[in-house]
């Protein structure tokens, strides 16, 4: 096995490193021309297997697009019409503990954002710190807390995607959170919503973790989406992102956590997910 360079001081993307890749990436889609970027997180990729004639773009084609290695994450752009919309979904996300920078995990919301994405619809896997939370429930939204973590704004502004001091009052878009609150509500699927607290992984937290994160005021906590959303708040992105509880967090049930049932609940949520997701695309302006 060859030897690998972590911890080397980061290369900088400047914004035609970025104009570049988005010009690749929609000259390998024929032209097309997103609204909405979906991240899809750990076993929820099967709304991408909805896209009508869905055109692909490897991740490892594109120029400075990173690679993802995680369980469950395929590694590919796939872009299409679902719902009516045209959509740039990702099969694989990117994460800082697969050791990319947090500007690295973030790249492809910029990348959709210059292919012409308005919108970013982030879902993940996340542990439930809230004691009233239930496994295979889904939660949407409505703020973040990713204090000391690594930032994908650091280094120096790139002033075409947005200020320096970026305001964060807003992250998650109040219409689009009230649209899928209420397609669940239809669909007699109760949906609350909850803080995602952000931890980098890879290891799961230590229940003493867990009640630190309770008292902070985090309900669930994963090891991605935080990157993302602040980037695509940066580039003035509308942000819907919804969590699935794969497990209880850490300490909250007496039982040691594994990746089999983060994966076995995506499993058992994904038809209901995918109704979801649809419907809100059907019904999103
Ligand atoms: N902690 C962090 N990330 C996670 C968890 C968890 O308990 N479950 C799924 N992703």
């Amino acid at each position: 096995m060859q030897a690998v360079l972590i911890n080397a001081k980061e290369m900088r993307m400047v914004y035609d490193d970025y104009k570049r890749s988005a010009e690749y990436l929609v000259r390998q889609l024929g032209g097309f021309e997103p609204q909405y970027l979906l991240i899809l997180g750990s076993g929820l990729g099967g709304v991408a297997n909805a896209i009508e004639n869905p055109l692909r773009a490897r991740y490892d084609a594109i120029p400075n697009m990173k690679l993802s290695t995680a369980p469950g994450h395929a590694g590919e752009f796939v872009a299409g019409t679902l719902a009516g919309k045209r959509v740039l979904a990702m099969r694989g996300r990117l994460h800082f503990y697969e050791g990319h920078s947090a500007e690295e995990v973030a790249f492809p919301v910029r990348l959709a954002r210059l292919a012409g994405a308005d919108s970013l619809v982030i879902t993940n896997a996340c542990g439930g710190v809230n004691t009233s939370y239930k496994p295979g429930q889904l939660i949407i939204l409505s703020d973040i807390i990713k204090l000391a973590a690594p930032n994908p704004l650091t280094g120096p502004n790139i002033p075409e995607f947005g200020p320096r001091f970026n305001d964060m009052s807003y992250l998650f878009d109040a219409k689009y959170r009230e649209l899928f609150k209420s397609i669940g509500a239809k669909r007699d699927i109760e949906l609350r919503e909850g803080v995602y607290f952000y931890t980098t992984g890879p290891q799961y937290e230590t229940p003493a973790e867990i009640r630190a994160i309770r008292i902070l005021g985090g309900d669930v906590v994963g090891m991605s989406t935080a990157p993302e959303v602040i980037a695509a708040r940066h580039c003035g992105m509308r942000i819907l992102g919804v969590s699935l509880v794969t497990n209880m967090a850490a300490g909250v049930l007496d039982k040691p956590l594994g990746e089999k049932e983060v994966l076995d609940e995506a499993e058992k949520a994904r038809d209901v997910f995918t109704r979801l997701m649809l419907d809100f695309l059907e019904s999103a302006s």
